[in-house]
């Protein structure tokens, strides 16, 4: 399809993208300073019946995985974020056909394990530590060399993690100083299986061990000192590759075939932690989230959440395409502060900016420990959380590993979120219940994850709005 036929959008927030695939640098599109800013102010209360989009982790493994399978794959509740398409846009610069019937619909043309072509440049992964990570191991196995680069925040990301094994795989990748990005992956290595303790739990590090096992020569093992999101290890079980697999365990060998399938992607638990935050806050809402995905290695927040006296119901729960899912409904309740099972941790990693909001709105003290995974994210969003809540008068003691909330009234104010997507949406919510009016600053990133935030927080009843310039 010639570029003038793709469907372009400067959907919120503001970021020229094709939706048809994924075209444009994601990084330039993101450095150019498209500076997008919110104005969050007291809400009444939060009603209604919304549907969050797509798993992000979910759909950036359904394109890698349907591009390696043999046949045509048909993918929905597809993530249509700025993510998710750098990942498609890597698989259609390798020679992968992917068809976009539908915004949240893909139709992947897998060219199997080995019909990747070489890519005739730099593959940009944008803001996303999924796709780069798991693309590194994933093209660690391939008979062409390549380059992964990312955006300014992505650039900072330690990926010494992922070479470190796959150098003991017998992958030859390059960085920068330090194990940053870009990456250089050489082709031609011939990859032998590991049997490898993670040192941190990471779900990106297991997945790009297993990816590049798939071209390994004997058995692939991961022992996970946590358990973490398995969504790799279903997908390629439903996809026909023989794989064991348990809590914090792994196994593979080389060698087989993915058959194409249909793939069901889930909502993403993490984009709708922001309304059960934010309808808890608000007091006399009554939301009902639909069909939320419900894996247990990411629901951690909504167990943290009760612990502080949300009430939070789930209804319906059911499979959905191999994916445990239920409708939340979530009425507002007083929160009172809680020290944070370490326990909890791994299952609501990408919950802490909005579980910082509900210790900073909830009656005492709230202690978090055991995630200086935190301060290596999209940005150290323990930093840029506690930095924000005391400019709206919240009383914070950062430690490295997490921090000391006191609870307390949240006041209007100018924050930052300094690019960071879970960053930006969480002071959104802040600003529901802060006594004037909240400034969130660099909030472009949010279509990484969440098109569409403004709109569907709006319809719900939060007062947000992009700032005019
Ligand atoms: C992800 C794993 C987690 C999570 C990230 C998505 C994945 O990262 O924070 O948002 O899709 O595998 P780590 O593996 O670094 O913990």
């Amino acid at each position: 399809m010639p570029a003038h036929q793709h469907r372009h959008t400067r959907g919120e927030p503001g970021i020229p993208r094709c939706l048809d695939c994924g075209a444009g640098s994601v990084s330039n599109a993101i450095d150019s300073g498209a500076l997008v800013n919110y104005l969050s102010s007291a809400s009444g209360p939060l009603h209604g019946e919304i549907r969050v989009p797509g798993d992000k982790s979910v759909s950036h493994r359904a394109i890698m995985l349907a591009s390696l399978a043999e046949g045509r794959s048909q993918i929905s509740g597809f993530l249509e974020g700025e993510d998710t398409l750098a990942t498609a846009a890597a698989f259609a610069a390798m020679g992968v056909r992917i068809e976009t019937p539908s915004a949240s619909e893909r139709i992947v043309h897998g060219v199997g394990l080995h019909g990747l072509r070489a890519p005739s440049h730099t593959i940009d992964c944008g803001n996303a530590g999924t796709g780069m990570r798991l693309l590194t191991g994933l093209l660690a196995g391939q008979k062409f060399s390549s380059t992964l680069s990312g955006d300014a925040s992505l650039s900072k990301r330690p990926m010494r993690r992922v070479i470190e094994p796959l150098s003991q795989m017998g992958a030859c990748i390059t960085s920068e100083t330090g194990g940053l990005p870009p990456l250089q992956i050489d082709g031609g290595a011939n990859l032998i299986g590991i049997d490898y303790r993670l040192p941190v739990a990471s779900a990106q590090v297991k997945s790009a061990i297993l990816l590049a096992g798939l071209y390994a020569q004997g058995e692939t093992i991961v022992h996970e000192p946590h358990p973490t999101r398995d969504y790799t290890e279903r997908m390629l079980a439903a996809l026909g590759w023989p794989i064991e697999f348990s809590a914090g365990y792994a196994r593979i060998t080389g060698g087989h075939r993915l058959r194409a399938g249909a793939i069901r992607v889930p909502t993403d638990f993490s984009s709708a932690a922001f309304f059960l935050v934010a309808a808890t806050l608000v007091p006399g809402s009554d939301l009902l989230l639909r069909e939320v995905g419900m894996n247990p290695r990411r629901t951690g927040l909504l167990a943290a959440l009760r612990l502080m006296g949300a009430d939070i119901v789930e209804e319906n729960p059911r499979e959905l395409g191999g994916e445990s899912v239920a409708d939340l409904r979530v009425r507002s309740a007083p929160l009172h502060g809680i020290d944070v099972p370490i326990a909890l941790v791994p299952d609501m990693i990408d919950e802490f900016p909005i579980l910082f909001v509900a210790a900073a709105a909830a009656k005492g003290r709230s202690v978090i420990r055991g995630a200086a995974e935190l301060r290596i994210k999209e940005s150290d969003r323990i930093a840029v959380m506690a930095k924000g809540l005391r400019e709206l008068g919240i009383t914070i003691e950062e430690t490295p590993d997490g921090a000391i909330i006191e609870g307390g009234i949240l006041r209007g104010g100018a924050v930052d979120a300094i690019g960071d997507h879970r960053c930006a949406m969480s002071f959104a919510v802040a600003g529901l219940i802060a006594s004037d009016v909240v400034q969130v600053r660099d909030c472009a990133n949010v279509a990484t994850s969440f098109p569409g935030f403004v709109n569907l927080a709006n319809r719900c009843g939060f007062v947000l709005q992009l700032e005019s310039a």
